[in-house]
């Protein structure tokens, strides 16, 4: 009996909706292909679900989600729900939902298509074949620590890490350094916080475990900084929680759009799969955003929570295939476009070519 597979979904806020339908389309194809069945079950978080329960994260979604093989998610938040007090934005939703899957693991691999160098605005030599990971602590650092919160005229967080939470993350980058290029960059800001001290004797301590690993380390604000001079330089950067958020970012744009890259949030027994993108409200409902993140975010869920590597590779090279043939979204609609296509039109675009691969 072919393989069946139980997806969570949570399709979320503004382009949500639109980019997880085009990635479903296109898993669909690729699971037919390949001989496996995904069922797929809708829960509600972020806006949407407060919009219906008034909690940004409902008890249903976290076990629904539990019980599932994986869940793939689109994006949350808008300026509806922006001056709603903090523990009922959207964005606490998907903060709860990352902890609750114990998801401390965010997997931001940063490539660049050929067909797309020009869409960087970064030189084609500068970005050509560029190839990083960025290991982003997911469920610690900043975002969480406590105390946090606001006292009158002040409000305060706190950067908090323990000595484990480091180890479980740098063994992650280490591991995926070995089947790659076999590099890490770790990132802090050790000349100036404590948390990052630890952070750089922790992550020193781990790599005694990996000596085939050639490890560095870089300060936060060198790292923006190399991230644009000499990309080439990463294999593997690895870093906290908040570091991670903006690096990546600012990685995104060496590939061209922030459309482009996926993620995998992995650690817990189910792996959280989105766009590294946000629900970008301005341009919802219009058919213009670009799916492909989204698509590629679906092809690392096969990969590494469902094992089906062959559909994982066909879904990269359906998309590959598509840019080289000139199709484009708007985002990036001046580059090496020949036909400017719908959100829809790429989705379905990307799902033809795979089935005739
Ligand atoms: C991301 C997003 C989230 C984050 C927001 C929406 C909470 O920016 O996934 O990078 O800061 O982690
Ligand atoms: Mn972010």
């Amino acid at each position: 009996m072919a393989k069946k597979y139980n997806i969570a979904v949570i399709r979320g806020d503004g382009v949500g909706p639109e980019i997880v339908t085009e990635a479903i389309k296109v898993l669909d194809v690729v699971s037919h292909k390949c001989g496996f069945t995904l069922d797929y079950k809708d829960y509600l978080m972020g806006g949407a679900a407060i919009d219906i329960t008034g909690e940004p994260l409902p008890k249903e979604t976290v076990t629904g989600v539990l019980a599932s093989d994986a869940l793939l998610f689109g994006a949350i938040g808008g300026e509806k729900w922006d001056s709603l007090p903090r523990d009922k934005r959207p964005e606490t939703g998907l903060l709860k939902i990352r902890k609750e899957l114990n998801a401390f693991a965010n997997l931001r691999p940063v490539k660049v298509f050929d067909d797309l160098v020009d869409a960087s605005p970064l030189k084609p030599e500068i970005v050509k074949g560029i190839d990083v990971l960025v290991v982003r602590e997911l469920t610690g650092g900043l975002y969480f620590g406590e105390p946090r919160g606001k006292e009158g005229d002040k409000a305060f967080n706190t950067m908090v890490y323990s000595k484990d939470e480091i180890v479980r993350i740098a063994k992650v980058a280490f591991e995926a350094a070995m089947k790659r290029g076999k590099k890490v960059c770790s990132v802090d800001k050790a000349n100036v916080l404590d948390v990052s001290q630890l952070w750089r004797d922790t992550v020193i301590e781990v790599a005694n475990d990996y000596p085939e690993v050639e490890l560095s380390h870089m300060y936060v604000d060198n790292a923006a900084m190399q991230l644009i001079r000499d990309p080439r330089q990463f294999d593997v950067i690895l870093t906290g929680n908040i570091f991670g958020d903006i690096l990546s970012d600012e990685a995104s744009q060496i590939s061209g759009s922030i459309g482009l890259l996926p993620s995998a949030s992995m650690g817990g027994k189910v792996g959280l799969y989105e766009p590294i993108h946000g629900s970008a409200p301005d341009i919802a409902n219009q058919g213009i955003a670009n799916p492909i993140a989204t698509i590629l975010s679906a092809s690392m869920m096969l990969k590494y929570a469902l094992g089906e590597e062959n559909a994982a590779d066909l879904i990269e090279e359906a998309v590959g295939k598509t840019l080289s043939e000139g199709y484009r979204t708007k985002d990036i609609s001046d580059y090496g476009a020949k036909t400017i296509c719908s959100t829809s039109e790429i989705g379905s675009i990307i799902a033809d070519c795979l089935a005739k691969l």
